[in-house]
């Protein structure tokens, strides 16, 4: 049984995931909590190590299934190695995406199966799921926008999977909306257009009613 809680965000590139997960783990931390942060893929030193092999290589870029499941090796070391000990030494374990980002992605983006995607992720994450996920909804005019500032102030090119089309993230968008519309209970559906602020209060009114 675990005793911590596992938060989740989601959506697609540029939507504001990391900004907003690092003012959630430091509004936590104020507030005495032990929070473990985390990213999909990586976490682990095996993780990161994969992470690294599906976005930059270009030369033998995964395909398609392979991709989905680098993704799903990766996610396995993390629950198993830090996740689940994390939530049952009681942290509050934030992860920045999760098996929720390999539906939209590899299933509405690359087109494999969904049912395949579910049963798969089950298997990796041993049935662990997140107790509450934020999924960050934003026009794609305005994630086009903050990707474009993000490289030209970091100085760095965008990814594999960043670079796909159009369409490729027109599709993301609608995976996460019905995966949103079929588990309300878990995934809070957050307008993220709005400034850093507005999002994150957004954010903290749910959260009141989350944390214990
Ligand atoms: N609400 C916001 N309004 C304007 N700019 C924002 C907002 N949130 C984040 N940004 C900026 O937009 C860029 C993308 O934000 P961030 O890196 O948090 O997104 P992300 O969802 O983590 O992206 P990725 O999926 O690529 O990891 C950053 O440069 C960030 O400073
Ligand atoms: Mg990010």
């Amino acid at each position: 049984m675990s005793k911590g809680l596992f938060i989740t965000f989601e959506g697609g590139e540029g939507c504001g995931k990391s900004t907003q997960v690092k003012r959630l783990k430091a509004e936590l931390e104020s507030r005495g909590i032990e929070v473990l942060l985390t990213r999909e893929p990586g976490g682990t030193i095996l993780s990161e190590e994969i992470r690294r092999l599906i976005k930059d290589q270009e030369e033998d870029a995964p395909c398609d299934r392979a991709e989905l499941l680098l993704f799903l090796a990766a996610r396995a070391q993390l629950v198993r190695n830090v996740i689940r000990p994390a939530l049952a030494a009681g942290k509050y374990v934030i992860s920045d995406r999760f098996s929720d980002s390999t539906i939209a992605y590899q299933g509405y983006g690359r087109g494999l199966s969904l049912d395949f995607i579910s049963a798969a992720n089950d298997f990796a994450c041993e049935d662990l799921k997140p107790d509450i996920t934020f999924l960050l909804d934003v026009d794609p005019e305005v994630a086009r926008a903050r990707m474009r500032s993000r490289e030209s102030a970091t100085h760095t090119a965008a990814d594999r999977i960043e670079k796909a089309g159009e369409e490729f993230h027109a599709r993301l968008r609608e995976g996460f909306r019905a995966l949103a519309a079929a588990d309300r209970e878990r995934i809070v559906t957050i307008d993220a257009n709005g400034s850093p602020d507005e999002v994150w209060n957004l954010i903290s009114n749910i959260l009141r009613k989350v944390i214990r």
